[in-house]
C-alpha cells in the first residue's frame, strides 16, 4: 500500500550545530504550502526561538523551486466560503516577530509567499534560475506578509508596483541590483553559501547581535499592525469575484 506523505515528508527540520533548517520539501507541487506546512513552519520558528542552542533559522525549498506560494487549493475553500487562514496568518506573524535571524537559499521558483517570505529574512542567497514573482492582483488578491510595507522600503515605490502591482518577475540578478537579496550563486553552491552564512552568524555574540537586529528592524509594530491590515483585505479579497475566477482558472487550466 502507498503510504501518504506526511506531515513530516513536506517540512524537514534538521540541526546542523547552532543552524535551524527548515526545508520545504513538496517537489510534486513545486513546494505550494498547506495550512499543515505553514503551523510546522511557525511552531519550527517558535521552537527555534526558545531554545538557547539555536542561534539562526534558515529557509530552504528543494532543487528547482523554493515555493510556488500559498496552495491555491486552499484558496479556493476560502473563496467558497469554507474555514482556513488562520496557518497561514500565524506563519506571518511569525516571521515578523522571529527573535533570530533567518537566512534563506532560494533555487528557481518563488511566488507569492515563497518570494514574500525573504523580506523578512536577514540574508537571502538565489540561484541564477530563480525568479521572484507576487501575482496578487492577478489573482484578484492584494500583496500579503507586510510586503507592502517593506517592499517599497527596498524597492523605492515604483519598483515595488512592479513586483507588487504589476506582477513582474524579479530575476535573481535584478533582485540582487535592487536590494532584494544579498548574493547569487550556482546552484551547487546555495547551501554551501546559505549554511557558511548561518554560521557565521552563529558565532557572533548573539546579545549584541539580537540588539543590532532589533534595532535595524524598529519599529516591529508599525509591520505587524499592517500585516493585520493586509490579513483583513486578503480574506476578503479572497471571497470576491475576480479572486474567484482567478483561482477557478488556475485549478481548471489545462497543461499543454
Ligand atoms: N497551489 C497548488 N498547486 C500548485 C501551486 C499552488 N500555488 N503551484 C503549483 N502547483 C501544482 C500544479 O497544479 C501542478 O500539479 P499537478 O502536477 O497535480 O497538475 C504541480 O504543482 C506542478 O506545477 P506546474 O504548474 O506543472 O509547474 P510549472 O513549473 O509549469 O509552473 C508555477 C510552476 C509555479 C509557475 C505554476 O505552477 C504556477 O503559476 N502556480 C501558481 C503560483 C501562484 O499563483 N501561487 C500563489 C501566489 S499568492
Amino acid at each position: 500500500m502507498l503510504k501518504e506523505p506526511s506531515l513530516t515528508d513536506h517540512i524537514l527540520i534538521e540541526r546542523r550545530g547552532a543552524v535551524q533548517i527548515i526545508r520545504m520539501n513538496r517537489p510534486d507541487k513545486k513546494n505550494a504550502l498547506t495550512r499543515a506546512m505553514y503551523a510546522r513552519m511557525t511552531a519550527a520558528l517558535a521552537e527555534g526561538d526558545a531554545d538557547p542552542s539555536v542561534r539562526v533559522h534558515v529557509f530552504l525549498g528543494v532543487p528547482g523551486a523554493f515555493s510556488a506560494g500559498n496552495d491555491l487549493a486552499d484558496f479556493v475553500v476560502i473563496a467558497t466560503g469554507g474555514e482556513g487562514g488562520s496557518e497561514v496568518w500565524n506563519f506571518v506573524l511569525a516571521l515578523a516577530k522571529v527573535e533570530k535571524p533567518m537566512v534563506s537559499g532560494v533555487d528557481g521558483i518563488a511566488v507569492g509567499i515563497g518570494t514574500t517570505l525573504n523580506l523578512h529574512c536577514d540574508l537571502t542567497f538565489a540561484t541564477p534560475r530563480t525568479v521572484f514573482r507576487t501575482p496578487f492582483v492577478d489573482l484578484g488578491l492584494v500583496p500579503e506578509a507586510g510586503s507592502s510595507l517593506l517592499a517599497p522600503r527596498i524597492l523605492g515605490p515604483q519598483g515595488a508596483f512592479a513586483l507588487l502591482g504589476l506582477g513582474e518577475g524579479f530575476s535573481a540578478e535584478r533582485a540582487k541590483a535592487a536590494g532584494l537579496i544579498y548574493d547569487v550563486v550556482a546552484e551547487d553552491a546555495l547551501e554551501g553559501a546559505v549554511l557558511a552564512a548561518a554560521n557565521e552568524i552563529a558565532a557572533k555574540p548573539p546579545q549584541a547581535l539580537r540588539i543590532a537586529r532589533d534595532l535595524m528592524r524598529e519599529p516591529r509594530e508599525e509591520l505587524v499592525t499592517r500585516i493585520k491590515v493586509e490579513t483583513e483585505h486578503f480574506r476578503e479579497r479572497l471571497k470576491s469575484d475576480e479572486a474567484r475566477a482567478a483561482l477557478t482558472a488556475f485549478m481548471t487550466r489545462k497543461k499543454g
